[in-house]
């Protein structure tokens, strides 16, 4: 015995007291060991948060194959069908009488129904002829496919871009070539193109299927943030490469919310950003090239139109300055279990504010929607303004053009037409009324105001009030 003083109950006890700390240590080594294996596990799922099923390539078009690797965000991807209004957005399902022409049993409510004075401001373009509020992605396709625009004007391939999944058909046109594929598409009749198309956008429009790391697949996109990085000094820009993980999140919308015209007989997509992407940039860059959309019907103009430049306007508010995407908002994340997973339901962030603003926002519900909703109110109404202010332009324009005055003498009038509609279409067809940039999207409507205005004064200048015939 190596210690003859140790009476046996002592001896059992110490033995019992080292048996239950061995247990006790061992039970919390495996507690411990299955807690680390757990986070491990947990994190490798928030990591990688999906089972391959299937192979994707890139060729794999249809968002259903890639869903069954990723049945999370296809579902929510899936829902981008709903239709619901906010104040100032989101949208309405309205019933509408399928015909042979268009097979659409519900459509999102007219705008120039709601307010006439746009068909004054578009006359003599389709959009004077049918132009609805957007809705969710999974209607990109036939809304476009169906609107009546499509019978006013033979609209080119060039309107597929922004449109459909043209990642793989761009490739197999051009041969493997992007771009090949997006020139040739470009010069196509609409209808012809629209053959070659199957989907709205689809996963492999943002996403690498081998690594679904964002990506940029839109050659307006990098073509357009080409010649802008090109005028900050910045040469051979590759958005693909170069851009920044935050930026990416931003730059998939970039895509197509975005102002656009067609260059040349080619009918080359361009995103006009040579000079920057405010709009006096934008409208020197018009200036400079002379583009114009159309002539204006009623007075003889020559007109621009402003589409939707969501990624321009939100560039010039506190949010982007502030580094926030439009993922961030429009595509919160949400919770689902341990997984932190990317909302693809894209919609107006006012019906989701608990997950698209408070998270960074400490204020109520309530008091972020009024925040929001007193912003665009205050845009609306200065809107309104600059709508009246350039109907009346037009009018006066008008009325000296049916009295007789030259082409010379109504020039400098038309010119300023031509800078107010743009300025005010460019808040209009801005989707976020005001939001994204509010003092930005009021100083556009001053300017506007002041153009009417400056296109009213040169009118009643002497020689511009003479007649043809003397
Ligand atoms: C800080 C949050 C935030 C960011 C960032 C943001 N948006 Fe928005 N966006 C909004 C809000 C709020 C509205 C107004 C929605 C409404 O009126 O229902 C809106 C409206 C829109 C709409 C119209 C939605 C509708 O339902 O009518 C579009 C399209 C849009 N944003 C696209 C973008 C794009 C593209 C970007 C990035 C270039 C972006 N947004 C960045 C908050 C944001
Ligand atoms: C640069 C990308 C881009 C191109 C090119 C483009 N669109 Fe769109 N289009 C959009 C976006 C973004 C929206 C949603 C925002 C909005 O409606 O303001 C939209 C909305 C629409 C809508 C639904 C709302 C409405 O205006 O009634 C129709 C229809 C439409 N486009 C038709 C066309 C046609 C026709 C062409 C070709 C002449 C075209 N688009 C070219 C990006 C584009
Ligand atoms: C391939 C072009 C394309 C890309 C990329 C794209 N959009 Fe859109 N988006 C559209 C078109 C076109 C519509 C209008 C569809 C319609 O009215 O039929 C639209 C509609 C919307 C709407 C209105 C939804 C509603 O319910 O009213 C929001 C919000 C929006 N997009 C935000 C985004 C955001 C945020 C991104 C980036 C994560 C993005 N979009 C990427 C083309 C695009
Ligand atoms: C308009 C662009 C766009 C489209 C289309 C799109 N995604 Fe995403 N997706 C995003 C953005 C933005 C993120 C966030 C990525 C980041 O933060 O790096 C994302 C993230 C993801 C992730 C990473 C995990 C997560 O949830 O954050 C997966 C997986 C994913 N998307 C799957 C899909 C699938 C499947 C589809 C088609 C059904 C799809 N995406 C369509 C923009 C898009
Ligand atoms: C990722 C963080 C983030 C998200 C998400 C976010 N914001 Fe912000 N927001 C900011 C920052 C940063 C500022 C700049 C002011 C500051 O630093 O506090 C700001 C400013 C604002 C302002 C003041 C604007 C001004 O011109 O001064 C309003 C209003 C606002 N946010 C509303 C919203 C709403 C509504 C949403 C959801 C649709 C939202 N924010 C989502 C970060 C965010």
């Amino acid at each position: 015995m190596s210690n003859p003083t140790t009476q046996p109950e002592q001896r059992s006890l110490k033995t019992r007291l080292v048996l239950l700390t061995a247990i006790v240590s061992a039970a919390g080594a495996v507690a411990a060991t299955a807690l680390l294996v757990n986070i491990s596990e947990r994190k490798q799922e928030a990591r990688n948060p999906f089972y391959r099923v299937v192979e994707l390539t890139d060729e794999t078009v249809d968002p259903a194959v890639w869903g069954k690797n990723f049945p999370l965000q296809y579902d929510d991807y899936k829902r981008t069908v709903d239709q619901v209004r906010t104040k100032y957005g989101g949208s309405e399902a309205v019933p509408h009488t399928p015909t042979a022409a268009d097979p659409r049993s519900v459509v999102a409510q007219s705008r120039i129904e709601e307010d006439p004075r746009l068909k004054t401001m578009w006359a003599g373009y389709a959009f004077a002829v049918d132009f609805r509020e957007e809705r969710g992605h999974a209607y990109m396709l036939e809304d476009q496919t169906f609107t009546e625009r499509q019978h006013v004007t033979k609209q080119p391939g060039t309107c597929m871009h922004c449109h459909a999944s043209v990642y793989v058909p761009y490739k197999k046109l051009g041969d493997g070539d992007l771009i090949k594929g997006f020139e040739k598409m470009n010069q196509m009749p609409y209808v012809e193109a629209r053959k070659l198309v199957e989907h709205p956008v689809a996963c492999i429009d943002c996403h690498d299927p081998g690594t679904m790391a964002l990506r940029v697949t839109r050659p307006g996109f990098i073509e357009g943030m080409r010649a802008f990085k090109e005028g900050q000094g910045i040469p051979n820009y590759d958005v693909n490469a170069q851009a920044t993980r935050q930026e990416m999140r931003s730059y998939v919308c970039g895509q197509c919310h975005v102002e656009y015209y067609f260059k040349g007989p080619e009918k080359r997509l361009t995103y006009p950003w040579a000079k920057g992407l405010n709009i006096d940039n934008i409208m020197a860059y018009y200036e400079e090239n002379g583009h114009k959309d159309w002539v204006h019907a009623e007075t003889g103009a020559p007109v621009l139109k402003a589409q939707h430049p969501e990624f321009e306007m939100y560039n010039q508010g506190i949010h982007a300055r502030s580094g926030v995407a439009c993922a961030d908002c429009h595509m919160a994340y949400k919770r689902e279990g341990a997984m932190k997973i990317t909302d693809h339901h894209v919609r107006s962030p006012l019906l989701n504010i608990n997950r698209a603003c408070q998270t960074c926002h400490k204020w109520s519900e309530q008091e972020l929607l009024g925040r929001v909703e007193t912003i665009q109110s205050r845009n609306q109404k200065l809107r309104g303004t600059a709508m009246d202010a350039l109907v009346d332009l037009i009018q006066d324009l008008k009325a000296r053009k049916l009295a007789g005055a030259t082409d010379v003498e109504l020039a400098e009038a038309r010119g300023f037409q031509r800078k107010a509609q743009f300025y005010l279409d460019f808040v209009e067809a801005e989707n976020s009324s005001g939001f994204h940039a509010p003092q930005e999207a009021a100083r556009i409507l001053g300017d506007s105001i002041n153009y009417s205005r400056l296109g009213q004064k040169a009118l009643s200048k002497p020689q511009a009030a003479t007649p043809k015939s003397e």
